[in-house]
């Protein structure tokens, strides 16, 4: 955890998983449980359940599941640090962070205020400025929008912003490191007559300003140049109104300009962000990730366009991020295609997407092209291309295409196919669903019900130590969270949520289906249940030991050795042991 741990605690027990869930659920109790509509995929019936006394949630539609720190970061799409940042401030709990990483932390807040002064008085001068708001007019930029994104209008003096701060007690050196004046004989403003765009991080904090000229000044955008809560080319704009739309579909649409993102916005696709810039850095592509899995790609149709997103594609491919390619007409951008055709003209661009595979496709097709290959050799490496695509019928509709771009009957495309592939592995015939033997049926573990009771009931975790090492556990992903588990046995003593230490890997929706799943008995009862299942434990350990025992003995025999009295004795007295009758406490796996 990248926390405290007390501060952790302090959060959860300061804040309720029912209330906060409430508040985007509709949940109806169902006996010891919640039930309702999972916020995390789109279902008629209701799948989603949460446990109030466990603090725990699971969906089993989608396998979602974890604790109110998990669901916050899915719910407002943010990660870890952030959703327990959320929580404190709805709590009031101060978070407490290194002292070197506090320092930074909060030079960056004060940068964050410095900005948040800033973003209100461009926003109170922009109200003041026909020009600038006859502009917005002229561009097709509402008032709510203007207010959504915090628009705003830098005046024409050297320094309207420079005494605002100074009003609001905002120290001028301060401000000259968040980049918003400079200082020769005196401070001035940064920004001078300027319609203000606030690029803000994921949380909802102003990071930075892009000024845009109103008329043809040189540079077009001026931007705030590097400081400690703002790197260029590491952040998109529009992320933090994105991230929630973003969330319902998985999927962003990246735009370059910031005025394609508030046009896209406005026109109704919420999940719009801009890319600011040209090419793609992988710290964006990250940022991108931490919101969506898929993007949709915005470029110019013209040739620079085009390369410049090749490039990008390949590094945000890398990233994990599955992008589609929407082509706009030559010369046009979101924006003014809105201006002209409404959200319609854009949905029909959308709809007709290339997927990046598509658009890889064209590109080596034009690179074998130029280098004067025959036909045949286009065919074969488009298939080639193709050929990587899983789903028979997408598979079935590149070659279709492929076949009308090249002009060839696809028939001889097909064949061109059957040179450049590889034999298909036995008994995955195309289009025929691949057979799978069954799954095992999951056999009834000890480990599993230690973990369980463990994770429903920490308080036991001590006792649990004292007889059950994490050496006993022999799969190894639950040895890993009987491990961690142990580690945080004090964190977990303060009162810090088990499934927490767990937010970040995989096996949450797991540990919270067991928890789920474990009916609730007095603690008496439950220290009964992890006295049954140390004994098992220690049942488990003797067999263990006395089969290679049992083994060491019988090397011993077959090769013409003498057979050690201790090692006798031992196997006498765990065969004794284990011989009685072992009802409930038999293994089962
Ligand atoms: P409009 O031309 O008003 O529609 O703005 P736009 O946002 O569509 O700008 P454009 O398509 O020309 O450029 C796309 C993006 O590139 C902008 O939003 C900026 O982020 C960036 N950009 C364009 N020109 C400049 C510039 O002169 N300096 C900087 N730093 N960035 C620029
Ligand atoms: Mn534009």
């Amino acid at each position: 955890m990248p926390f405290d741990a007390g501060v952790v605690a302090e959060i959860q027990a300061k804040s309720d998983l029912l209330q906060y869930v409430s508040q985007y659920v509709t949940l109806k109790r169902q006996g010891r449980e919640y039930v309702g509509l999972c916020p995390f995929h789109s279902e008629k019936t209701p799948s989603f359940y949460l446990n109030a006394e466990k603090q725990v949630w699971h969906c089993h539609g989608c396998s979602a599941g974890g604790d109110l720190i998990k669901f916050v970061e899915k719910y407002e799409n943010v990660d870890f640090p952030a959703a327990l940042r959320l929580l404190a401030a709805r709590a009031g709990v101060v978070l407490q962070e290194a002292p070197g990483a506090q320092r930074r932390r909060s030079e960056r807040e004060a940068v964050y205020e410095a900005n948040a002064v800033a973003r209100r008085f461009f926003a109170d001068q922009l109200q003041r400025d026909k020009r600038s708001l006859e502009y917005l007019r002229k561009r097709g930029i509402a008032p709510e929008t203007a207010v959504a994104f915090g628009i705003g209008y830098a005046p024409d003096g050297w320094e309207g912003l420079t005494k605002a701060l100074e009003r609001s007690g905002v120290d001028l050196m301060l401000a000259e490191r968040a980049g918003l004046v400079r200082q020769k004989t005196g401070y001035y403003d940064f920004f001078r007559n300027r319609l203000m765009f606030p690029i803000y991080n994921l949380t909802g904090e102003v990071m930075a300003f892009g000024g845009r000229a109103l008329a043809d000044e040189t540079p077009k955008y001026l931007n705030t140049p590097n400081t400690v809560a703002y790197t260029k080319g590491a952040h998109v704009y529009g992320l933090h109104l994105a991230r929630r739309a973003a969330s319902a579909d998985d999927t962003l649409i990246v735009v370059e300009g910031y005025l394609d993102a508030i046009a896209l916005h406005q026109a109704g696709f919420k999940n719009a962000v801009a890319s600011l810039g040209t090419a793609f850095t992988p710290e964006q592509a990250r940022e991108l990730r931490r919101v969506a899995s898929k993007l949709y790609l915005c470029f110019d149709g013209d040739a620079a366009g085009q390369a410049a997103t090749a490039r990008s594609i390949d590094m945000l491919v890398e990233e994990g991020l599955a992008v589609s390619i929407v082509v706009l007409p030559a010369g046009t951008d979101p924006d003014e295609l809105i201006l002209r055709g409404g959200a319609e003209a854009f949905r029909t661009l959308l709809a007709a997407a290339q997927r990046w595979v598509d658009f890889k496709i064209e590109l080596a097709c034009d690179r074998i092209a130029s280098k004067f290959a025959s036909k045949s050799d286009i065919a074969r490496e488009a298939m080639s291309v193709i050929a990587l695509v899983r789903d028979p019928i997408e598979r079935d509709q590149y070659t279709k295409a492929m076949a009308r771009r090249l002009d060839v009957s696809e028939a001889a495309l097909r064949q061109a196919r059957l040179h450049s592939l590889k034999a298909p592995p036995r008994g995955n015939v195309e289009g025929a669903p691949i057979r799978r033997a069954p799954a095992p049926t999951q056999p009834v573990s000890i480990e599993r019900d230690l973990l369980q009771l463990i994770v429903s009931r920490p308080e036991l975790l001590p006792e649990a130590l004292e007889s059950i090492a994490a050496d006993d556990l022999e799969q190894p992903e639950f040895r890993a969270v009987y491990e961690r588990l142990g580690y945080h046995a004090r964190d977990l003593a303060r009162g810090v949520n088990p499934i927490t230490l767990f937010d970040e890997d995989p096996i949450v929706a797991d540990l919270t289906r067991m928890a789920l799943a474990l009916p609730p008995l007095p603690y008496e009862d439950d220290r009964h249940r992890l006295a049954l299942i140390a004994a098992r434990f220690e049942r488990r350990r003797r067999e263990r030991r006395l089969s290679s025992v049992d083994a060491e003995i019988n090397g011993l025999i077959t090769s013409d050795r003498a057979v050690p009295e201790a090692l006798r004795d031992e196997y006498n007295a765990l065969a004794a042991s284990l011989r009685g009758p072992a009802e409930h406490t038999r293994e089962q796996d």
